[in-house]
């Protein structure tokens, strides 16, 4: 077919047929149940109330069975999430349930960030099924979605108002997940004052523009029911895991000196109609949101952040493989820059450290001239000394021979004297002169 052809073609209005018999695609919405429920189906709820509030009860209420469960302390250093798997199963839907667990929300004393570990943890799951989509082999048609669906907010039943960790954590919440309020505990505050506890809460939701979910009201088939209960939020429901004996009938009840509170009778609580919405009617609406809205908006949010996106800055489409080049070339750039940069400063570093070297160098030969010069000064000196001291010992050797050649002379004299004393006596005894005066005379230096 020629290019012009098919751009008539596609370009031409659609024309509506008729068949001439039965063809068999009116079976397409049939095909689709019956592999969604050869499939099985996800759902996954994140209870966030605080401790004792009543989650637990409540979600052995709304499944009619006995989850595991223990009780939390009130010690918890920092808000955890506890998330657990159980497989349902009602006729021939097999349903995998996640129930998620804010385990210690709201017993810190510093309560600032206690929103922080739920948010944390819905966009690990939003991460992970992104992770899974960016794969090369996706396993998408068997991949267990963790993505909450729903997060069930359990008021305290005060029937003041909110507090503000509740309105801070709804606020950072609504962007992420469907966020269905309920007053917990209901039987435990007066229907005069439930009514206007309710409208309290709504209207510090909507001035403090906290978006709740709000059950769908497209859909021609449950857009009455919707509506009316949209006006019935938030629900003031009552759990029990006790059977209690009404007429003739055991049903879930919490029994008081004074009475029966039936979870399941309408005057009583809210409990049916959060089934009802929960999960008769609005629980795919859930799954749908989930997908379309909130992951949607993570996906986005994320993918814009790694630098991709649908337009260029002339408002043109721009193609995955286009932006993958651009974020290529651009982390190439920067790669050359960083090593550039990385070579530069190796090279400073190299000149710095030679610079010091020399540095080091003339200090150590100024150090050693200066050394040096010392100790020819001291050789100077010792050579001097050794001078005088050689002229001292010359001078006393020269003074030596003297006397020794004066004491010779001098005992030559004494050796002559009895010769001479004869004649002395002789000569009227005259005392010895001369010899013996230069004798002591040497000795004297
Ligand atoms: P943690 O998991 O320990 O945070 O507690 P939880 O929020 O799961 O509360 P749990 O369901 O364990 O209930 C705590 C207590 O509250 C139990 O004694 C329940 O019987 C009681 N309780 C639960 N639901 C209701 C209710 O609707 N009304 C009243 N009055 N008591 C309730
Ligand atoms: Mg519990």
């Amino acid at each position: 077919m020629a290019a012009t052809d098919l751009e008539r073609f596609s370009n031409e209005e659609k024309r509506n047929l008729s068949l001439g018999g039965h063809v068999g695609f009116d079976s397409l919405p049939d095909q689709l149940v019956s592999k969604s429920v050869a499939q099985g189906f996800s759902f996954n709820i994140l209870c966030v109330g605080e401790t004792g509030i009543g989650k637990s009860t409540l979600m052995n209420t709304l499944f009619n069975t006995t989850f595991e469960t223990e009780e939390a302390s009130h010690y918890e250093p920092a808000v955890r999430l506890r998330p657990r798997t159980y497989d349902l199963q009602e006729s021939n839907v097999h349903l995998k349930l996640t129930i998620v667990d804010a385990v210690g929300f709201g017993d810190q004393i510093n309560k600032d960030e206690s929103y922080r570990p739920i948010v944390d943890y819905i966009d690990t799951q939003f991460e992970n099924y992104l992770q899974e989509e960016l794969k090369i082999r996706r396993s998408l048609f068997n991949y267990h979605d963790t993505r909450i669906h729903v997060c069930l907010y359990f008021i305290t039943p005060t029937g003041h108002s909110l507090k503000s960790l509740d309105l801070v954590a709804m606020k950072k919440l609504d962007s992420k997940v469907n966020i269905i309020p309920i007053i917990a505990k209901a039987d435990t505050i007066s229907k005069s004052e439930l009514h206007k506890f309710k409208i309290k809460i709504m209207s510090e939701l909507v001035s403090n523009g906290v978006q709740i979910y709000q059950f769908p009201t497209d859909d021609e088939a449950v857009a009455e029911i919707n509506s009316v209960m949209n006006a019935h939020l938030p629900f003031a429901v009552v759990g029990s895991i006790e059977e209690v004996k009404v007429g003739n009938k055991m049903v879930r009840a919490r029994q008081y000196p004074w009475g029966v509170v039936q979870v399941e009778n309408e005057s009583h609580c809210d409990f049916v109609k959060l089934r009802e919405m929960l999960i008769r009617v609005n629980m795919e609406d859930l799954r749908e949101q989930t997908h379309t809205r909130h992951y949607e908006l993570y996906r986005r949010c994320k993918l814009e952040e790694m630098g991709f996106k649908d337009t260029d800055p002339d408002s043109q489409p721009f193609s995955l493989q286009e932006t993958y080049e651009t974020k290529r070339k651009e982390f190439l750039c920067e790669l050359q820059r960083k090593e550039e940069e990385m070579r530069q400063m190796f090279v400073n570093k190299v000149k710095e450290t030679e610079s010091e070297l020399k540095e080091k160098e003339r200090e150590l030969h100024e150090k050693f001239e200066h050394l040096k010069r010392i100790h020819q000064e001291e050789k100077r000196k010792v050579e001097e000394k050794r001078r005088e001291l050689e002229e001292e010992m010359n001078a006393f050797n020269r003074r030596k021979v003297a006397v020794e050649t004066l004491q010779s002379q001098s005992l030559q004299a004494t050796s002559q004297q009895p010769l001479k004393k004869d004649k002395d006596k002789k000569n009227h005894m005259t005392p010895p002169k001369g010899p013996l005066e230069v004798v002591t005379s040497p000795l004297c230096f």
